[in-house]
């Protein structure tokens, strides 16, 4: 196959990029957009600054642009993001206790009911584990409302839209040998067996030198798909554009059952949140396919 949706269609799954509403009118981006990848996130337009800009008042407009996009072309949609302590808009900023917890549970119904039915997944929370080497919770005014906040946000979820995925999505969980990753492997195997509904883990894989692929992804992949619950990597970019590691991640996924899909976080270089420098994506500035690409369409093709 010549492209990567159609190649990793081989196998079940599928090779998705962000979407950024402001670059719809770029013909350049949607063409290659549009050929290239079949689920589509929104970089921004979904989350909760977009979304509710005033408590109780929604605002799908951006994120109707590119729900429609997609799915005028064909495509599935992940939704991102429902609960997260960053990109809060002001109100929600300044509220905490059960004012807080009301609000995140009033969100989840309110962005779920809107596309009640027609998003592959929800990543519900976001990047609640903290960094370093503690292993536990991130401090946010999410978690000071109280421990049982991922779980309750789970059980929202699932009653607004049945028919999504309900994912955890989260950057450095995807070293195994990472406190991070065990603290949330322990999370996802504590709500397995409590029966919290959760039905995916994203591994967002943002690599870089201070967090680069490690050969221990592949077990990474395989020890939360044991638990019970599908895979994907939801964000991938690496800086410096590595053809060798973007076949290395793309490889890990291929060679686990549940590991359903990629998504790269941006379309060209120039689209990066990281900056065009980084040359972290599969496109060049002028949408030139890289190095990087042809690596990742020949590992999808002998899956
Ligand atoms: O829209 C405003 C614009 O009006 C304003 O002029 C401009 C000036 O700074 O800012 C624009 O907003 C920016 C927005 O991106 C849209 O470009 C924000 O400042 C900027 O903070 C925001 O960055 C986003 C970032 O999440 C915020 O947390 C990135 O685009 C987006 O790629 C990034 O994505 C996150 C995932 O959601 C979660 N995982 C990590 C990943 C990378 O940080």
């Amino acid at each position: 196959e010549s492209t990567l949706a159609a190649a990793a269609q081989q196998s079940g799954r599928y090779f998705g990029t962000a979407i950024a509403a402001g670059k719809l009118g770029d013909q350049a981006y949607t063409t290659i957009a549009n050929r290239e990848f079949d689920m589509i996130t929104a970089e921004n337009e979904m989350k909760i600054d977009a979304t509710e800009p005033n408590r109780g008042q929604f605002n799908f407009s951006a994120g109707d642009r590119i729900y429609n996009w997609a799915v005028q072309n064909g495509k599935r949609v992940r939704g991102h993001t429902l609960a997260w302590h960053n990109q809060q808009p002001g109100w929600m900023q300044s509220l905490s206790g059960g004012n807080l917890r009301q609000a995140m549970i009033d969100h989840i119904n309110g962005v779920m009911g809107h596309y009640r039915g027609k998003i592959y997944a929800w990543d519900v929370v976001n990047e609640a584990y903290a960094d370093g080497n503690s292993g536990g919770r991130r401090d946010s005014n999410l978690q000071r409302t109280g421990n049982d906040w991922i779980e309750v946000a789970f059980r929202t979820a699932r009653a607004a839209d049945p028919s999504a995925k309900l994912c955890y999505n989260d950057y450095n969980i995807d070293n195994w040998s990472w406190a991070k990753t065990q603290g949330v492997y322990n999370m996802v195997r504590d709500f397995k067996q409590r029966g919290v509904p959760i039905d995916c883990v994203g591994l967002q894989s943002h690599f870089n030198s201070n967090s680069p692929y490690n050969s221990n992804y592949r077990t990474t992949i395989q020890s939360f798909a044991a638990l019970g619950v599908d895979v994907q990597i939801t964000e991938l970019d690496i800086q410096g554009g590595s053809a060798t590691t973007y076949a290395n991640v793309v490889n890990d996924c291929l060679a686990v059952p549940r590991c359903t899909g990629v998504t790269v976080w941006g379309v060209r270089d120039t689209d990066s949140w990281l900056g065009s420098g980084a040359s972290a994506l599969l496109f060049d500035g002028n949408g030139n396919k890289k190095a990087a690409y042809n690596s990742v369409l020949n590992a999808l093709n002998n899956a």
